[in-house]
């Protein structure tokens, strides 16, 4: 919303919630979410034509183009539980938004929903009796974090699915002159709603099973001694499979991908398509078997056991540039390592404490259910490292590069053998292992 105002002077945009603490951070220099680019991007419009309230009944009211983008959740009870997403606060808005309108609207789905949702938006709509002309939209967002600002200022696609009668077609029209302010015309595509929505699903399933397809591969060249990077380099040069995504890591996290791949999964399995299920089902498989993976090799190398030892882990964030953790690897790769009774101490740049804490289902001291106290946040990659056996990189992040930490002094502070292992393939083995580190990443050869 705020790429739309700062593009687009002369369209107002309001964005309401109901939570009040997050309305007023939106307007500081304190905003709730971490991302490159966007508090210059908000101050922009803050004010101008980009507002923030939590008026959110007199704001619908006002307004032609309403953009739902509440969270979808996977729901944790009932029919569908761990896969289907809870749709309740979805089904919320359509009634909100019916109940408030007095005048014409495009209603306009922004959260990645199961397919069929706007179908569902729109009988709420018209089951309120609201007789106004409300048309219901797809606009499905692509953006990645840590990388949102220049996604959204130059992305590879828009894609907006509308209804083909004619009033569905010029909300459509709308909505494409919106974006047409800085997106050239060619790459605004126009779809049906359905198209839309499944392409937003399938677009997330085919870019985790790249990541877990070259994460396979990266198990058998640690069988082979093939280097995976040597392997995806090769790969990507065919311009029919191409460079992206081929990252060998400790498996992908984020809000987005394993949600939508499960909701994939429980659409074909409520067609009865069993086998269509089980095939994009096998992405998650593989992603929490490397997961999995990192954690057993860092117990093996120790000797079999992590019991009371220190273990350094860089980086908590799903990827870099963000402070976001959801489902990010380092939660599971840490419980692993907990139950193995390790201690554990954790460093990243950008996520607070007691997010770490939720996370990994401690106490906000950090404690678990029996009191013990086995994770420590430390304030700098060194203080990590202090008597540790091991260091783990859990995440990209460029200040973990050996030009930026310098690994010789880390060495020194560590407990010998210092073993390190490399989740992300960011550091050049080799200069660790000069140092003096027993040294490993992902699907690299291994040094007997
Ligand atoms: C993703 C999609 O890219 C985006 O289009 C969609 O709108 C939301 O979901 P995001 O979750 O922000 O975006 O991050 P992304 O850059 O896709 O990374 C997801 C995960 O995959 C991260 O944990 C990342 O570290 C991992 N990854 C990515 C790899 O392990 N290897 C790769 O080659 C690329």
């Amino acid at each position: 919303m705020a790429k739309i105002a700062e593009k687009c002077p002369h369209i107002d945009v309001t964005v309401v919630d109901i939570n009040e603490a997050r309305i007023a951070a939106w307007q500081s220099d304190d905003l709730p979410v971490f991302e490159p680019g966007l508090l210059e991007c908000v101050k922009v419009a803050l004010g101008r034509n980009l507002f923030f309230s939590t008026a959110v009944d007199e704001a619908i009211a006002a307004a032609d183009v309403v953009f739902i983008s509440v969270n979808t959740p996977t729901k944790t009870y009932g029919v569908g539980a761990g896969k289907a997403s809870d749709l309740k606060w979805v089904e919320k808005c359509a009634r909100q938004i019916a109940r408030v309108s007095t005048s014409d609207k495009i209603i306009v789905e922004k959260s990645t929903l199961p397919v069929r949702t706007a179908e569902t938006i729109r009988k709420i709509i018209e089951g309120s009796g609201n007789e106004n002309n409300m048309q219901v939209l797809s606009n499905p967002e692509f953006l990645a974090e840590g990388t949102a600002m220049t996604d959204l200022e130059n992305p590879d696609r828009v894609l907006i699915g509308g209804e083909t009668t004619p009033e569905g077609t010029a909300a459509l029209n709308a909505l494409v002159d919106v974006y047409a302010n800085w997106v050239p015309r060619e790459r605004i595509l126009k779809t049906t709603l359905w198209s839309s929505e499944l392409s937003k699903l399938t677009a997330n399933a085919f870019l985790a099973q790249r990541i877990s397809s070259i994460n396979a591969i990266s198990a058998l060249c640690e069988e082979t001694g093939a280097d995976v990077d040597e392997v995806a380099f090769a790969i990507g040069m065919d311009s029919r499979i191409g460079p992206k995504f081929l990252k060998a890591s400790i498996g992908f996290g984020g809000s987005c991908f394993q949600k939508d791949i499960l909701n994939l999964v429980y659409l074909c399995e409520s067609f009865g398509l069993n086998e269509v299920a089980a095939y994009w089902e096998q992405v998650i498989t593989m992603n929490d078997y490397q997961k999995h993976r990192f954690s057993r090799r860092i117990v093996k190398s120790l000797f079999g056991t992590v019991s009371s030892k220190r273990i350094a882990i860089l980086g908590f964030a799903f990827k870099k540039d963000t402070n976001d953790t959801r489902e990010s690897s380092a939660i599971y790769i840490c419980q692993d390592l907990l139950t193995e009774r390790a201690e554990i101490a954790i460093y990243d740049p950008k996520v607070p404490a007691a997010q770490i804490f939720r996370d990994l289902g401690l106490d906000a001291e950090g404690k678990d259910a029996d009191g013990n106290k086995l994770v420590s946040i430390c304030s700098s990659a060194q203080e990590a490292c202090d008597g540790a056996h091991a260091l783990a990189i859990l995440t990209e992040w460029d200040a973990f590069k050996e030009d930026q930490l310098d690994y010789s002094d880390i060495y020194k502070r560590m407990e010998k053998p210092a073993f390190a292992f490399d989740g992300r393939n960011l550091v050049d083995l080799d200069k660790l292992r000069e140092i003096g580190f027993e040294a490993s990443g992902i699907g690299k050869p291994r040094v007997e």
